[in-house]
């Protein structure tokens, strides 16, 4: 056997060396990891910063991948996940129950919308995707109602990559043709904003436009035909538009005259992301299934879980056959929901939901007053510290940047030399850990002003 450990004191080239030979980096292309710096080694991080192998500190823009609501490096959570590894570490989670999961469901139970009042731990958000739409087909089926089976899905919301979270993400990130024929019975309809509409011109046409071509989209289909419909209360991956209050009161209640359940994906928007605990408390409506995972346990440890409404519980009651089919070896994990549980504590504590309302607003203004500053932003949105920041070529005119602009390759580059960590080409996600406070949104937006301030001058439009 050979010695797989890093040679005491390995450096960064050692673990750029080995990693390009060995890791897999989840969706990069390995040619561009093997460019010039591609191949970046986090080491370890603290508050809102991240520091690469070698020293350098960036600030965490998207808190990883929207997950690390508390801030890097809190001992505390580290403390639990040892104290309770060497209590417990694991139990057949297919027939005992575990304090740690005991405790994270009932401390669920007081955070989310009134009617969540049932659990089911999983290990990932699209894991959470899954379990949700086959909850929702076998509640129907436990009811007699066993011709459901259609799932209605946004084009343009992302909801995971496992095949049957795939089969409802309709991302223009996801390349899903090389998985097809995915899920039959999903339906995709037009986002908040008419993307992926079969028109290019959707000006004047407002969100209550969409929801009505959803109703209608759900009579065409026969409602008697459809098992759900999934969506993420406040879209990410569809730019951070933030619906009205309308729109969602309008689906809740076409889905409830229909049957549909409501599954919302709160992967994303849940836990404070929004400046609430739960996204849908800024349009006064509760889901009837909800997909959680990321800031669940900032983290920390995997974990992710679908929250149950009452009456979607009840559908399970019954005997062996009304019981829901599956099961995972790491479904609440004891560990995952110690260090979770903790996790919340430390999120209301420290009131971080209201934090990311007050300085998510604070810091909405300062990207807006980006526009000022430079002639490619275009526009900026978003709610609590879910934000986004658009640019392109001539905002007056719409022309967009074109692929000889580079602008995919160029501005993750300018902004890890502004000392940033984002996903970012013409548009730039902005979502820093819950923790951010005033001064260092002020660090971030200079960090993200010298950025942009270098992608118009290497394209000549300063
Ligand atoms: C809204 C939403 N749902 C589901 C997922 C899938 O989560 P995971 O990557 O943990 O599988 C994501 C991931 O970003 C997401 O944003």
């Amino acid at each position: 056997m050979t010695e797989t450990m890093a040679p005491a004191g390995a450096g960064l080239d050692d673990y750029v060396a080995r990693g390009l030979e060995h890791l897999w980096v989840h969706t990069a292309q390995y040619n561009d990891l093997a460019q010039d710096d591609g191949f970046v080694v986090i080491e370890r991080g603290e508050g809102i910063y991240l520091e690469e192998m070698g020293g350098r500190r960036y600030i965490d823009a998207m808190s990883g991948l929207w997950v690390v609501a508390v801030g890097h490096g809190r001992q505390e959570l580290a403390d639990v996940a040892a104290e309770q590894m060497s209590k417990l570490s694991f139990a057949n989670p297919f027939a005992y129950a575990t304090p740690p999961a005991v405790d994270l469901a009932d401390k669920l139970a007081t955070l989310t919308p009134s009617t969540i009042n049932k659990f089911y731990f999983v290990n990932s958000g699209s894991e959470a995707v899954e379990t949700a739409i086959r909850m929702a087909k076998q509640y129907h089926y436990n009811r007699g109602d066993s011709k459901r089976y259609k799932v209605i899905s946004r084009i343009g919301s992302y909801h995971g990559t496992t095949l049957g979270a795939l089969s409802v993400n309709g991302s223009p990130m996801m390349n899903r043709a090389p998985f097809e024929p995915l899920l039959p019975g999903v339906i995709p309809v037009p986002n908040t904003n008419g993307f992926g509409a079969l028109t290019n011109d959707t000006t004047g046409l407002d969100d209550m436009f969409w929801a009505r071509y959803i109703e209608e989209m759900i009579k065409f289909e026969k409602p008697e035909t459809i098992a759900a419909l999934i969506a993420e209360p406040i879209s990410t991956a569809n730019g951070s538009r933030v619906p009205s209050v309308e729109y969602w009161q309008h689906l809740r209640k076409v889905t409830e005259e229909h049957g549909i359940l409501l599954i919302h994906d709160e992967v994303i928007d849940g836990f404070g992301r929004t400046g609430k605990w739960f996204a849908s408390e800024h349009f006064g409506i509760e889901p009837d299934l909800l997909t959680m995972a990321k800031q669940i346990s900032s983290g920390y440890a995997p974990i992710a879980a679908v929250g149950a409404s009452d009456k979607v519980a009840e559908g399970f009651l019954g005997g062996k056959r009304e019981a829901f089919v599956g099961g995972s070896t790491w479904g609440a994990h004891p560990v995952s929901c110690a260090v979770a549980l903790a996790n919340l504590n430390i999120i209301e504590r420290e009131r971080l939901p209201e934090n990311s309302a007050a300085t998510g607003e604070y810091l909405g203004q300062q990207l807006e007053e980006l526009k000022s500053r430079h002639k490619i932003v275009s526009e900026t949105r978003g709610i609590g510290l879910m934000r986004s920041l658009d640019m392109k070529r001539n905002p007056e005119t719409g022309e967009e940047f074109t692929d000889a602009d580079e602008v995919g390759k160029r501005m993750p580059r300018l902004l890890l030399e502004a000392g940033i960590l984002s996903r970012a080409g013409a548009s730039i996600q902005v979502a820093p850990p819950l923790v951010i406070n005033r001064e260092e949104v002020d660090s971030l937006v200079d960090g993200l002003d010298q950025a942009i301030g270098g992608l118009e001058t290497e394209l000549g439009l300063a």
